[in-house]
């Protein structure tokens, strides 16, 4: 089997798909690779992620990827969303085969964009090397 039966639940229940509409912060990234297109909402209270819902114009793998990655980081403090790496969601889905390692990428991105986009309509000083461009990213270079 191709794809781990995390991922084939995840892709068929994806958790917390939607948009919040008044979300404090909203990360959008878009696929180098396949041109796929991730949004991500979060609602942020006293420095923890109280609500998180995305929506994914992408494959089933981005799918499964970001429903894990909000499971993943609801109710955890901004800090620790923002060391969510797409290695721990793959992890966290029993695996995804290796060219599609890449689609796990969109949610740790999208993720890191919605905080980013936080700190900056909050006005906080934060680090920038926290939120590294897409092209200094290797994953999808294999
Ligand atoms: Fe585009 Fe998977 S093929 S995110």
């Amino acid at each position: 089997m191709l794809y781990s039966e995390t991922v084939m639940d995840h892709f068929r229940h994806p958790r917390n798909v939607g948009v919040i509409e008044d979300a404090d912060a909203v990360g959008e990234v878009g696929n180098a690779k396949c041109g796929d297109i991730m949004r991500m909402y979060l609602k942020i209270n006293d420095g923890i992620i109280t609500d998180v819902k995305f929506e994914t114009f992408g494959c089933g793998s981005a799918i499964a990827a970001s429903s894990m990655a909000t499971e993943m980081i609801k109710g955890k403090p901004l800090k620790d969303a923002l060391t969510l790496t797409n290695k721990a969601v793959v992890e966290a889905l029993n695996g995804l085969p290796a060219h599609k390692i890449h689609c796990s990428v969109l949610a740790e991105e999208a993720i890191k964009k919605a905080i980013e986009d936080y700190y900056k309509r909050n006005g906080i000083e934060y680090d920038k090397r926290d939120f590294p461009d897409c092209e200094s990213c290797s994953s999808c270079q294999n």
